[in-house]
């Protein structure tokens, strides 16, 4: 089900208690990374419970006409890859579909091989701002030729000699790391990412599990990933932790919807994703981790959620690049909750799939939950398990708004009608099905 054709209406009503497990795709971000630092290993890498999702598919592409190999069975793939510096100028345009990690960390390898190479993508994809990666590649010596001077579509010419670069990213971006990491990889010398805000590590674990010679620390507040060009990465073998971002989705209906229990097996719970499951806790939810072990260089845990009594997020504890994906989701939370709920140092969700905040914003309204909404964040009157529902929610493209509003549909008073399903593709296909085992009322509208 890719997002072409016509809408697909997803109507979202209470249905049972949520009960049994859920075994949710692979991580998105580890899947991409797996393909991406396979295809530049020299020899025959293993991937095994990758996200099948269209984002990661749009990497595959991509990495295919680099030159890579990928066989894919199941959710497994197995790559031969064409090393470092051996990527090979691409025949057509690469299509990046819905996904900013794709095009952000593509455009970091690309940056440091000598080819030309034209990226795009789907709408929300074209509207998204690609600045934060060509402006530090630019300066390691790659040219862009970009609509709007930073939106797909994107002309990209690949440095012949890139130079090493010592980068403060002004963002937290995981996206703006990575982009420069991989560049470095074919770069000579030393290329230095700093960060104020330590976002998502899962580039420099795999890294550092491929042989490469990658060394973080902590220098005047800032975290610091050194990174040695010219690296030669050794072929592996990975399993994906599940998704804690897709896991996010049946871990709140669990909580809102009486009588619930579930179990989510073999989640991620990686420091710099798990924010969701610490913010949740602090509104009352009843959230376990069992059996927390390591898979492949990343933590996991099986989790086991219970339906409880949320309250409403006073003071967030939490750093917000720990769990930037599931905001969508904790603002059902908090509409379910009981209290008002504010939220703010979020612009970053401004330029995601959507704009999140306006998103989440208009759909709340619609289902009759007040809110106000700021430049950097939102106001959220919890309405105490009282959600009227019955509202047209506009997803925008944007998968994370379909799946919140179909989680907040399972415990409003009357249906709510998501405007087009099809982009929960993106990152948790199967959801609909998933949910529907467990107890949850979702039907699809042709
Ligand atoms: C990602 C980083 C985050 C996140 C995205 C995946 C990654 O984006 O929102 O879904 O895999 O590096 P930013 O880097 O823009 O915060």
């Amino acid at each position: 089900m890719k997002t072409v054709g016509t809408a697909q209406r997803l109507s979202s009503a209470p249905g049972h208690a949520l009960t049994g497990s859920v075994k949710v795709p692979g991580d998105k971000s580890i899947s991409h990374r797996a393909l991406m630092l396979s295809a530049l290993a020299i020899g025959e890498s293993r991937a095994e419970g990758l996200l099948m999702g269209e984002d990661v598919r749009a990497t595959a592409a991509a990495m295919r006409a680099l030159g890579a190999k990928i066989a894919f069975d199941g959710d497994s793939a197995t790559v031969n890859g064409v090393g470092v510096g051996g990527l090979m100028e691409p025949e057509d345009v690469l299509d990046m579909g819905n996904s900013g990690t794709s095009a952000r960390l593509l455009s970091g390898l690309i940056a440091s091989h000598d080819l030309y190479a034209v990226m795009t993508g789907d709408a929300s994809l074209r509207g998204r701002p690609m600045a934060r990666v060509t402006g530090p590649l630019s300066e390691m010596g790659a040219r862009f030729a970009a609509r709007s001077g930073d939106r797909l579509p994107m002309a990209i010419v690949g440095a012949r000699d890139s130079v090493a670069l010592d980068y403060t990213s002004p963002v937290a971006s995981a996206q703006v790391k990575s982009a420069i990491l991989l560049a470095g990889l074919n770069t000579r010398g030393e290329t230095v990412v700093r960060e104020k805000t330590h976002t998502r590590d899962h580039s420099e674990r795999m890294l550092a599990a491929m042989g490469a010679d990658v060394r973080t620390a902590v220098e005047d507040g800032h975290h610091v990933v050194r990174i040695q060009g010219y690296a030669e990465l050794s072929p592996h073998h990975i399993r994906v932790p599940g998704d804690i971002s897709s896991a996010a989705f049946p871990v709140v209906a669990a909580s809102l919807v009486a009588g619930s229990e579930l179990v989510l097996p073999q989640v991620g719970i990686n420091p710099l994703r798990d924010g969701i499951v610490h913010a949740l806790r602090a509104m009352g939810a009843d959230i376990e981790t069992r059996n927390p072990r390591d898979l492949g260089g990343e933590p996991v845990a099986d989790l086991v959620v219970r339906a409880a009594e949320l309250s409403a997020v006073v003071d967030l504890k939490v750093e917000p690049s720990t769990m930037i994906d599931e905001f969508p989701v904790l603002f059902v939370a908090a509409a379910a909750a009981r209290g008002t709920s504010r939220f703010t140092g979020l612009a970053e969700l401004r330029v995601k799939e959507s704009d999140r905040l306006a998103a989440m914003a208009a759909g709340l309204e619609a289902c009759g939950v007040a809110v106000t909404l700021f430049d950097d964040g939102i106001e959220i009157v919890g309405t105490g398990g009282d959600i009227p529902g019955g509202g047209h929610v506009r997803t925008h493209l944007d998968h994370r708004i379909a799946m919140s509003f179909a989680v907040l549909g399972q415990v409003a008073a009357k249906p709510v009608i998501i405007d087009d399903a099809r982009p929960i593709n993106t990152s948790f296909p199967g959801f609909v099905d998933l949910m529907r085992g467990v107890g949850a009322r979702l039907e699809v509208a042709p």
